[in-house]
């Protein structure tokens, strides 16, 4: 077996999968892992994980839900032979104060800072493809998002970019050790703006509704999500509120010697696409 393996965890969710395609393309040797992969790995399920470990010289994690497991991960990083972890966080992880976000965030980001292994934290702002996957296409079909967000901005980012970066990091040893990139758009728009701009590529006639976060609650629970989950993801939103993240930067640029991809960029493919028809 080769002792030079990229270990990619969330191998099928939304950044795992695009990262792994990305390094497959270069020849790298990639173990693609998650409850669903051979061997599987699973956050609660240590028993299984060295053997997920085995070969790996570097690996790209995407946090659980809930942070204590990172911790575990990287000592068994540590005694594998692992040497340098690429590790998914949130935009402006200092600024979410002591809500569950940030707390969850810099406690995964705590994990991989205070190894002995060489790491890099990718901060990624709200991706542009939560408006083509879950959880906003579905309200955009039919016509309508509604979220308790008003004037504040959101960087969004394209998911193509945090996988270039994430790849490219995984793939420089050295260049990046150390580092904790903000990985945002070009230009932070406000959410009726990124609907509208929806709207006006699909022809589709799909409007932009500022609700409370209680009302946004309510509505995630009507629609199945469980009471904690809709809590957990309207409080994201009163924090973007208040300015968490809402600020550009140019680590996109520096890792990858180009401009992100632009909000319009990504409606304009998944226009093509017809993400958006019901
Ligand atoms: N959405 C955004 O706008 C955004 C922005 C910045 C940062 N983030 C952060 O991105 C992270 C999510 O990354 P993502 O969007 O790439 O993934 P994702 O699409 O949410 O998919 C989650 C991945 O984790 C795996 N998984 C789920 N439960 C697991 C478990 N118990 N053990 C092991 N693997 C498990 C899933 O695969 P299986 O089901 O096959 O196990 C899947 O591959 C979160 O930490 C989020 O805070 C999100």
């Amino acid at each position: 077996m080769s002792n030079d393996i990229t270990l990619v965890l969330g191998a099928t969710g939304n950044t795992g999968r695009r990262v792994a395609a990305r390094l497959r393309l270069r020849d790298t040797p990639v173990r693609a892992a998650s409850r669903s992969s051979h061997p599987p790995f699973d956050w609660f399920h240590p028993a299984g994980w060295d053997q997920v470990l085995r070969g790996v010289t570097v690996a790209y994690v995407v946090p659980p839900p809930v942070p204590g497991p990172v911790h575990d991960l990287v000592a068994r990083a540590e005694a594998a032979g692992v040497r340098r972890l690429v590790l998914l966080s949130g935009h402006g992880a200092d600024d979410w104060g002591d809500s569950a976000f940030g707390l969850d965030m810099r406690s995964a980001e705590d994990a991989v800072r205070g190894s002995a292994l060489e790491w890099t934290v990718l901060r990624a702002s709200n991706f542009a493809q939560n408006f083509d996957g879950h959880p906003f296409r579905v309200p955009l079909a039919a016509g309508e998002l509604a979220l308790p967000a008003g004037a504040v901005p959101e960087p969004f980012i394209d998911l193509e970019d945090v996988a270039d970066v994430a790849a490219a990091v995984l793939s420089e040893p050295g260049r990046h050790a150390g580092r904790v990139y903000e990985l945002t758009g070009p230009r932070a728009l406000t959410w009726a703006e990124a609907v509208e701009l929806i709207s006006r590529a699909s022809g589709l006639p799909i409007v932009y509704r500022r609700i409370s976060p209680a009302e946004y609650t309510a509505t995630l629970v009507q629609e199945g999500w469980s009471e904690d989950e809709a809590q957990h993801l309207a409080e994201m939103f009163v924090l973007l509120e208040r300015g968490a993240g809402a600020w550009t930067t140019d680590d996109v640029a520096t890792v990858l010697g180009r401009a992100p991809r632009t909000f319009e960029d990504f409606v304009l493919r998944a226009t093509a696409a017809d993400a958006w028809r019901c």
